[in-house]
């Protein structure tokens, strides 16, 4: 599926058709008389490329320079942006060139715009292992980008943390496999883009960590790259036709990413021909004239490069003396046109509306039912029966008022305004106007109370709210109920990463006090990536509900009572101590300028779930791990290669739900390499998501196809810059998890 891209611009034809009215009448009234020609003017193009160039031939080298630079108010421009843009590029009323306005994301609108739908974290989005929640997810974005009259949307985050699980926007991406955040963030940005909004992939490349965020090398070579983070770029834009591609502040192997040609020309726009344009992030430019030359095609706000007030040579000095081709800003006007031909914007401007808040919540509801995952549940502890329960216990994290939402630029104010807005210190690495030092920052709390939400569910039952300071509190209220409920939450931020992998605050203590108190003891999770659980063994239940949106509390309500049977898996790792991750202590820089080196050979191509399979240390949960209230079971395996086996192959199950309740189950494919090829012993190349009914039995097949843009059977070949496929015995393994599967057959390609 694309885009709708082919919509004739009404400023084209209009000439077009003045011209062949006029030449219909005579042309001027001359006097002179004219033979009506029978053939009419071709109908003007619909093509986007065709489209921009021949606006590009009207237009002045000035109109020209005005498209490659985004503003903020700051001067030139000191007036805000319409509509709250995030950043703006004012439109050229005399061609019908609209304003380019862009509101950030991944999580719903970014918070310069007011008050808009507070979905679940990106994170939770990909943890339902759904691609048509995750178009739904992208479509409540688009559609409200154009309500508050905008046209670009700045999400879907793709960098790949589970290189640094304690990265502060962890909540912000779709996990750690290339595969699954590929193809999950694929979806999203079709989802904004088929609402004529240009949808845009970031941070491009590397920028796994936000200590040090704008000076971290990233030390790599070309397979690992290619194999990991790369790839799920790669894998997103091949299914989205996503016209933005935002470079990231850090570099990669000694060159910023924002003038890094191996990375803009070579591969983002050379090897995968991405036909869209290359924004800077806020303040990633760093150069005018060699970034330009190494593809950047606009700079965002915080940049006053091209125009020459931070760069000792602007792009107009550039082009007088030679120094940059007139072709190459053509080019950059090129790219930035086509793509707002391709995704409709000329043809549907963004009109401004009131947003759908209740048909856009439930949809936040029905995300964040998908995407929970239940991590425990001894003796059945959960379910917790609406009927029969006495009386509860909520403990902690402001359940009484709301659920926790992440910050930084991914910051939505939800519908109705924050329930909770706690002051907080600036995350260190978070930009401010001109590098103004950030001075607030919040932590906001969205407007769906847990507490309100069981209440509702059990009315006959006593439900009391304890704010879980004091843990001896807390432990005594849990001691008088009948089960407790506890929430721990850890706020995540861009511009800072975790310390490390334990909830603050006391929070672990909190636990183990309750758990000491009752025996049914549940903890609900707000976070936004993966958690060591020292009390885990003393708990029944763990409810991991990420960052759970504007409707957060109703769906955790609805996931305790068994409304809705959990079926998230996780899209990250959960390591069982910090000291098995690649790099245990944060790679740090010494100084606040210059680079320093983040070695990423260190896990190269093994990242997240990889990592710990090829070390052979066994993490607290694994990639692809959730339970369900059912049971299911995998049998009648059958693998079928392609007659031609490296074309791909097909795993056939038959899927049944043993247990008692409706639910459904993620089945999952990976692939084992032949041996010596230094790739990681498994490797997610496919899954299913299957809704089945008490007692049924299903047949499940996934097929995977080695012409796809995941490249699922073949790796990179430093040699010939190629991906290639070897010769060698491949193992197939399917199951329900990346620990918890079975072979389903091997196929050789070659002798
Ligand atoms: C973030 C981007 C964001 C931009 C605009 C940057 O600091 O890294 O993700 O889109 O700000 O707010």
């Amino acid at each position: 599926m694309k885009a709708r891209s082919e919509f004739p611009n009404t400023a084209l034809l209009l000439p077009f058709a003045l011209c062949f009215a006029t030449f219909l009448a005579g042309c001027g009234g001359s006097g002179v008389s004219l033979t009506i020609s029978s053939t009419p003017p071709p109908p003007p193009p619909t093509d986007p490329d065709q489209r921009a160039d021949l606006l590009i031939a009207q237009m002045t080298e000035t109109e020209k320079l005005q498209l490659v630079h985004g503003n903020l108010p700051l001067p030139p421009y000191p007036t805000p942006p319409p509509h709250g843009a995030v950043y703006w590029v004012p439109g050229i009323t005399r061609l019908s060139i609209p304003d380019q306005l862009a509101a950030d994301g991944p999580a719903g609108l970014g918070d310069n715009v007011g008050q808009a739908t507070a979905l679940p974290s990106p994170l939770a989005n990909a943890a339902s292992w759904d691609l048509s929640e995750a178009s739904k997810y992208g479509t409540v974005i688009g559609k409200e980008t154009s309500a508050f009259g905008m046209n670009i949307s700045l999400g879907g985050n793709l960098n790949l943390i589970g290189r640094e699980p304690r990265d502060g926007r962890t909540f912000e991406t779709g996990g750690e496999d290339p595969f699954l955040s590929g193809e999950i963030n694929a979806q999203h940005l079709l989802g904004i883009q088929n609402q004529y909004v240009i949808a845009g992939v970031k941070h491009f490349a590397l920028n796994d960590q936000e200590t040090g965020r704008t000076q971290v090398n990233a030390v790599i070579d070309e397979r690992s790259a290619q194999e990991s983070d790369l790839l799920a770029f790669q894998i997103a834009l091949a299914g989205s036709n996503a016209q933005m591609t935002m470079c990231a502040y850090s570099l990669m192997n000694g060159v910023y990413d924002c003038q890094n040609n191996h990375l803009l020309n070579d591969i983002l726009k050379g090897e995968w021909n991405f036909p869209g344009f290359v924004l800077s992030d806020d303040y990633a430019t760093q150069s005018s004239v060699p970034s330009a030359l190494a593809g950047l095609d606009q700079e965002q706000s915080y940049g006053y490069y091209f125009t020459g007030i931070w760069s000792a040579e602007s792009l107009q000095a550039a082009l007088a003396n030679g120094d940059m081709p007139a072709s190459r800003l053509d080019n950059m006007v090129h790219r930035i046109l086509r793509a707002m031909y391709a995704a409709g914007v000329f043809d549907h401007p963004a009109t401004v509306a009131p947003i759908d808040a209740a048909g856009d919540g439930a949809i936040a509801q029905e995300i964040e039912e998908q995407g929970a995952v239940l991590l425990k549940n001894a003796n059945n502890q959960l379910p917790l029966n609406q009927q029969a329960i006495q009386s509860v216990a909520i403990i902690g994290s402001h359940a009484d008022v709301g659920v926790l939402s992440g910050g930084g630029s991914a910051q939505v104010t939800p519908v109705g305004g924050a329930a909770l807005a706690l002051p907080s210190a600036c995350p260190p690495n978070l930009p401010a106007p001109g590098g103004a030092a950030c001075t607030n920052a919040s932590v906001i709390y969205d407007p769906s109370s847990p507490l309100a939400a069981i209440k509702a569910i059990a009315p006959a039952a006593t439900v009391t709210y304890n704010d879980g300071t004091s843990s001896a509190a807390a432990a005594s209220l849990a001691a008088s109920s009948a089960v407790a409920i506890v929430f721990v939450s850890d706020w995540e931020s861009e511009g800072m990463d975790r310390v490390d992998l334990s909830f603050p605050d006391g929070q672990d203590a909190l636990v183990a006090a309750v758990a000491a108190a009752n025996p049914h003891t549940v903890v609900v999770l707000e976070n936004g990536g993966a958690h060591v659980m020292p009390w885990l063994e003393s708990v029944n239940a763990v409810l991991e509900a990420w960052y759970p949106g504007q409707l957060g509390g109703t769906a955790i309500g609805d996931l305790l009572f068994g409304k809705v049977n959990p079926s998230g898996k996780l899209p990250i790792t959960f390591p069982a101590q910090v000291a098995d991750l690649p790099r245990p202590v944060i790679p740090t820089p010494s100084t606040t300028s210059g680079s320093f080196n983040v070695d990423y050979m260190v896990d190269g191509l093994n990242v997240g779930y990889k990592w710990y399979q090829s070390q052979n240390i066994k993490p607290l949960f694994a990639f692809g791990y959730g339970l369900s209230y059912t049971t299911f079971s995998i049998s009648g395996v059958q693998l079928t290669p392609d007659p031609s086996p490296a074309n791909g192959f097909q795993v056939s199950i038959n899927l049944k739900n043993t247990g008692n309740v409706s639910g459904a189950e993620v089945v999952q494919v990976y692939l084992g390499f032949p041996s010596g090829m230094g790739e990681p012993p498994l490797r997610l190349v496919g899954w299913n998501k299957a809704l089945l009914q008490a007692g049924v039995q299903q047949p499940v097949t996934i097929t995977v196809n080695a012409a796809d843009a995941s490249h699922p059977l073949s790796y990179w070949d430093n040699a010939t810059s190629a991906w290639k496929i070897a010769p060698g015995v491949y193992t197939v393994y399917v199951g329900n998890s990346s620990d918890n599967v079975q072979p389903a057959g091997t196929f050789q390609i070659g002798s």
